[in-house]
């Protein structure tokens, strides 16, 4: 990614087959909280999906920013598959425009900040870009 945005970017192999790859990036809170970061994209190629690759992924990626000091970390996507690693929905942490339901956070020190979520600019699509 050329905007040397990315935290975290970790990919699976299996066989010497790149079959999966996970990033994290930061994030912003409006409360000013800071050492938060924003899981994805993640994908696993769709012949080996099911074979907890990317539940591999996703609890290797969020060991290493645990690691390296992080706050917590959100995630935009099904809270039926992100509940497993510890995500959920938080009252007053909200990511404009997007349901609330599928916006999760999952702290390390069991504090929530509060506010809106911005995430950096490389992870946004076209048009929800500043
Ligand atoms: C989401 C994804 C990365 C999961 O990887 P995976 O290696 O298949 O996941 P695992 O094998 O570790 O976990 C399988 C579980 O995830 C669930 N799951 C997979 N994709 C899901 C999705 N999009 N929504 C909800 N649950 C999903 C499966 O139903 C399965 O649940 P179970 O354990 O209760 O049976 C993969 O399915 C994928 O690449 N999907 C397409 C890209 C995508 O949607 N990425 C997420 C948004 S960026």
């Amino acid at each position: 990614m050329s905007a040397q945005a990315l935290a975290i970017s970790k990919v699976a192999e299996l066989d010497g087959e790149l079959v999966g790859h996970v990033a994290i990036l930061p994030v912003a809170v409006s409360d000013g909280a800071e050492g938060w970061f924003g899981l994805g994209p993640i994908s696993v190629l769709p012949q080996f999906q099911g074979q907890d690759i990317g539940t591999a992924l996703i609890k290797s990626a969020m060991a290493d920013i645990e690691a390296q000091g992080a706050a917590g970390c959100v995630v935009l996507g099904d809270s039926g598959y992100y509940g497993r690693f510890g995500f959920s929905v938080v009252e007053g942490l909200t990511y404009p425009g997007v349901p609330a339901e599928y916006f999760q956070a999952k702290p390390f020190d069991g504090r929530f900040p509060q506010g809106d979520v911005v995430y950096h600019q490389a992870f946004l699509s076209q048009d929800r870009r500043l």
